[in-house]
């Protein structure tokens, strides 16, 4: 491993070498621009590291995802979402005691403050519920900072309140689209099953838990504990390097994460097959629709800035969306057969084969959501969900790591050069 040399006419510069522990290294070209008075250009960012980061590691040749070292597929197997959670903050898996703890301390935050309930029913009830979660997220910061003053920034509180109230801000948006009344936390439930009955339990009697959906919502949050640099992590370093705090940092890092070429996939695959279906459930004009050049439609749910394999997230979530809808029969199974035809069919297409593109982590999991009940609009919340102690750990690593600056990119100006000012009444 050597540095690299950047020649251009008569400039020469010594490009260090920034070692990975696994998979790419990084150039240092931080003085490119000093030398040569020119700077870099990738747009969109597919060749640039914006940071150096110890939390998540891909090879997306390979189909790799591990949070701190350990394999994707261990993890979803052989624990639970808040013992993730706290692997992918703190660094290490934790030990009994610490995870009650961690556990004991976000139940505490599942509660929130009287008048952020009252904020629901002020939003229409037909507004898209992740406006609305990226909304309470900032509203969370001021009710936060009016509950616990300054304490509210320290990084382990401002952690647990996140992970403790955001489950019933995500539940609340969705009480108040269907006009049913807000349920307080149940302090004898897990996480994850607070979650489901603050969404689906009444307060007349109490919710009929399915052990299955509890555990299959546990591995979809898992799955999507982190994901390194994508657009919404990204979002939330971008407006956490400005100084701004950790909660307004996370609200943007939702309203990142809402876009159809990001977690608004999920919805966006559903939509694309129940479109398949009213048309005649025929995958292969679908496939050919995608395939032509003047048309813009994409096959939602298939390919990955990252990987030019196979999701290794799409893969778990495929068996678990088998499971789960082959149990439960209706629309899902229908819509699971047609899921798997459109599979089949882009996998033995050369369009798709050239171009790398494999079923992504959003290919299957509105299947399962809907199974669970919810409806299309929240599936991208259920995303922001798992991905919160991901963006809270790149925040936190971020924010202590003393290379930290502004995030500002360059650009290279393409406008109009300098030229002179021309009065209202001179133009036309
Ligand atoms: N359907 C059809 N063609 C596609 C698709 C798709 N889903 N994805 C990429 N392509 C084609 C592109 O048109 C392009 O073809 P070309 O070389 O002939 O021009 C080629 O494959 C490369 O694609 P890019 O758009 O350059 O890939 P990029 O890395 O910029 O985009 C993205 C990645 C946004 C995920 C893209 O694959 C896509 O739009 N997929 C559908 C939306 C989706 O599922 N998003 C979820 C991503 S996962 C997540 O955020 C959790």
């Amino acid at each position: 491993m050597t540095n690299a040399t950047f020649s251009h006419d008569d400039v020469r510069l010594d490009l260090p070498l920034v070692p990975a522990s696994q998979g790419n290294n990084g150039y240092d070209i931080a003085k490119l621009l000093g030398a040569t008075g020119d700077t870099t250009l990738d747009v969109g960012f597919a060749n640039t590291a914006s940071c150096c980061s110890a939390i998540t590691f891909i090879d997306g040749d390979a189909g790799i995802l591990r949070y701190r070292g350990y394999p994707i597929e261990q993890l979803a197997e052989q624990t639970t979402f808040l013992e993730v959670a706290y692997l992918v903050l703190y660094g290490e898996l934790p030990t009994q005691t610490q995870l009650d703890e961690f556990s004991a301390s976000i139940a505490k935050y599942h509660v929130i403050d009287e008048r952020m309930r009252e904020m629901f029913r002020t939003m229409p009830r037909k507004s898209h519920p992740m406006p609305v979660l990226s909304a309470s997220i900032n509203a969370l910061s001021t009710f936060a900072v009016s509950r616990y003053g300054e304490d509210a920034f320290d990084l382990d509180r401002a952690t647990h309140i996140l992970l403790g109230s955001v489950p019933t801000l995500a539940a609340y948006g969705y009480k108040n689209s269907v006009g049913q009344p807000f349920l307080y936390a149940d302090e004898t439930l897990s996480y994850i099953e607070n979650f489901l009955r603050m969404s689906f339990g009444l307060p007349t009697g109490p919710y009929p838990f399915d052990d299955d959906i509890t555990r299959a919502l546990d591995v979809l949050l898992i799955l999507h504990a982190d994901h390194e640099q994508n657009c919404s992590t990204s979002t939330v370093r971008m407006v956490g390097s400005s100084g701004a705090n950790i909660y307004v940092s996370i609200a943007a890092g939702v309203s990142a994460l809402s876009g159809p070429l990001h977690g608004g996939a999920n919805q966006a695959v559903l939509e694309m097959l129940k479109g398949i279906r009213d048309e005649g459930g025929d995958v292969h004009s679908y496939i050919n629709k995608v395939k032509d050049r003047k048309d813009t439609t994409k096959l939602m749910g298939f390919g990955h800035r990252i990987y030019k394999n196979y999701d290794p997230r799409a893969a778990i979530v495929k068996k678990h969306a088998d499971s789960i809808l082959r149990t439960r029969s209706g629309t899902q199974d229908e819509l699971l057969d047609l899921a798997l035809q459109l599979e089949d069919a882009a996998l033995s297409d050369p369009y798709f084969q050239e171009r790398k593109l494999y079923p992504n982590v959003d290919f299957y999991t509105g299947l399962i959501y809907q199974a669970m009940g919810f409806p299309q609009n929240m599936f991208t919340v259920l995303f922001a969900l798992g991905r919160l102690p991901g963006w809270i750990a790149h925040w936190r690593e971020q924010f202590t790591d003393p290379a930290t600056k502004i995030n500002r990119p360059r650009q290279v100006y393409v406008g109009e050069v300098e030229r002179p000012f021309v009065p209202i009444d001179q133009r036309g």
